[in-house]
């Protein structure tokens, strides 16, 4: 299994090109499968979950194709053959249960595993099961599968979210596509990557009204057409980086960085110490002087993102003064505590709570990554520790970040990927 080695203590400096966002690409390339025609979709990102996702998409009998030899640009769409999403692949990535509202508004039936459990909490699918049936489907539950039909279309109808699901937003909006008559989504997602799905689904022919809202309207059409749709950058991938320059105590320019998506991250970056500036392609991220503790909840967006929340607390372990970081998203999102723990950061976690008390500095160790933005948080650790830091399991990596050796690598830091 391959390993991460990285030799800390050295400051970033230059350029990251900030790749396609993997949570805009996922659920863009299901919206493929709402069409006969073909969607072209540019900026994709080269991860093992777009991989996963092309396997799934093909084995429903829909085509998925390069139309660049980079592998940036996919042609997704066709007949659906398959109605069924298997086990294998749906354990592997949690986002295959998109393909529950595609397939049931395209072709009236599908099957589709439960996702079951992942490392950071049970992330149950109940929202998206109960909007489907608001949309007029039956849902059975056998042998670990979905089982999900509707008689002729699905039915438009008003959902209000409990609270607030970026997936079951997701799951709905493309179901909502095709159903007759109006679907109104209340107490929607607002996260960037929605907006990007709408704006794809749009150019395919959809009728979205709200987009950027918490409410979205949207008026079943009888078919969607090809379009062409470029995937915006990853604004998790883009605060991993801006942590990496603060944490090593650098600067590095990042291309095509949005100032717009980054919520409450970029404010919280400036209240700990770091300088963000626009710039016409891409932001520019420096740490002036030393860094602050503060206090920060994870938040549906625009508040503070759970998917920062492993990185911003490797940042806060070596800042002045204590933090308090709440998780209020996933109930078991701090398994990355022990691992920065071990490498000499005091970080104790009360309930859905970790007070950071950030130390002067942190050594290099041999640690486990348990899931994609831990694994993240770890090599930011690593930059800052004194010594060699080893990071294990980094599967999980290759999931969510393209290349991130080489792209940090590129900015003069000492990092390796130990093969096998
Ligand atoms: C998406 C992102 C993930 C991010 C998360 C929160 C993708 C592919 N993944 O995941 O990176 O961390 O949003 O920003 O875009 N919940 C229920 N019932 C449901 C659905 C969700 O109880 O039917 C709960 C979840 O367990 C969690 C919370 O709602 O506690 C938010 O989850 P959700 O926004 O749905 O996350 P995902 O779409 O799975």
């Amino acid at each position: 299994m391959d390993r991460i080695r990285i030799r800390g203590g050295r400051p970033l400096s230059g350029e990251i090109k900030v790749g396609g966002a993997k949570n805009a690409a996922l659920p863009l390339m299901v919206a493929g499968m709402l069409t006969d025609d073909r969607l072209v979709l540019t900026n994709v990102p080269r991860l093992a979950d777009v991989q996963t996702m092309t396997l799934l998409i093909q084995q429903h009998g829909v085509a998925v194709d390069n139309v660049t030899n980079d592998a940036r640009s996919l042609s997704i769409g066709g007949p659906i053959s398959n109605t069924e999403a298997p086990y294998d692949i749906v354990r592997k990535m949690r986002a295959s249960f998109l393909v529950l509202g595609p397939l049931l508004a395209r072709v009236g039936e599908a099957r589709v595993s439960l996702p079951g459990g992942c490392g950071i909490g049970a992330r149950p699918i109940d929202l998206h099961l109960k909007g489907l049936e608001q949309l007029g489907a039956r849902i059975e539950l056998e042998g670990g599968y979905i089982d999900a039909r509707v008689d002729g279309r699905l039915k438009g109808a008003k959902i209000v979210f409990p609270f607030v699901s970026v997936g079951a937003t997701e799951n709905l909006l493309m179901a909502a596509t095709l159903a007759e008559g109006r679907t109104v989504l209340a107490n929607a997602a607002r996260e960037p990557e929605i907006g990007d799905l709408a704006a794809g689904l749009v150019a395919m022919g959809a009728r979205i009204s709200g987009i950027g809202s918490d409410t979205l309207t949207v008026d079943g059409v009888d078919r969607l057409h090809g379009a062409e749709h470029a995937i915006i950058p990853d604004r998790i991938e883009t605060g991993s980086y801006a942590c990496a320059a603060a944490i090593s105590g650098g600067s590095v320019f990042l291309r095509d960085a949005r100032l717009d998506h980054l919520g409450a991250t970029v404010r919280i970056l400036r209240e700990a110490g770091v300088d963000i500036t626009e710039q016409p392609d891409g932001l520019m991220v420096t740490r002036l002087n030393g860094l602050h503790g503060v206090d920060v909840m994870t938040e549906p967006y625009p508040g503070f993102p759970t998917d920062m929340q492993a990185q911003l607390m490797a940042l806060l372990s070596v800042a002045d003064g204590a933090s308090m970081v709440t998780e209020t998203i996933f109930e078991n999102r701090f398994m990355h505590v022990p691992e920065l723990n071990r490498m000499g950061a005091r970080i104790n976690v009360h309930g859905a709570s970790a007070i950071v008390r950030g130390v002067p500095g942190l050594s290099g160790a041999p640690v486990m990554a348990t899931d994609l933005r831990a694994s993240l948080s770890l090599i930011l650790a690593g930059l800052a520790a004194q010594g060699e830091t080893i990071v294990n399991r980094v599967y999980h990596l290759d999931r969510g970040y393209e290349a991130v050796e080489q792209k940090l690598a590129a900015c003069g830091v000492d990092i390796e990927r130990i093969s096998g």
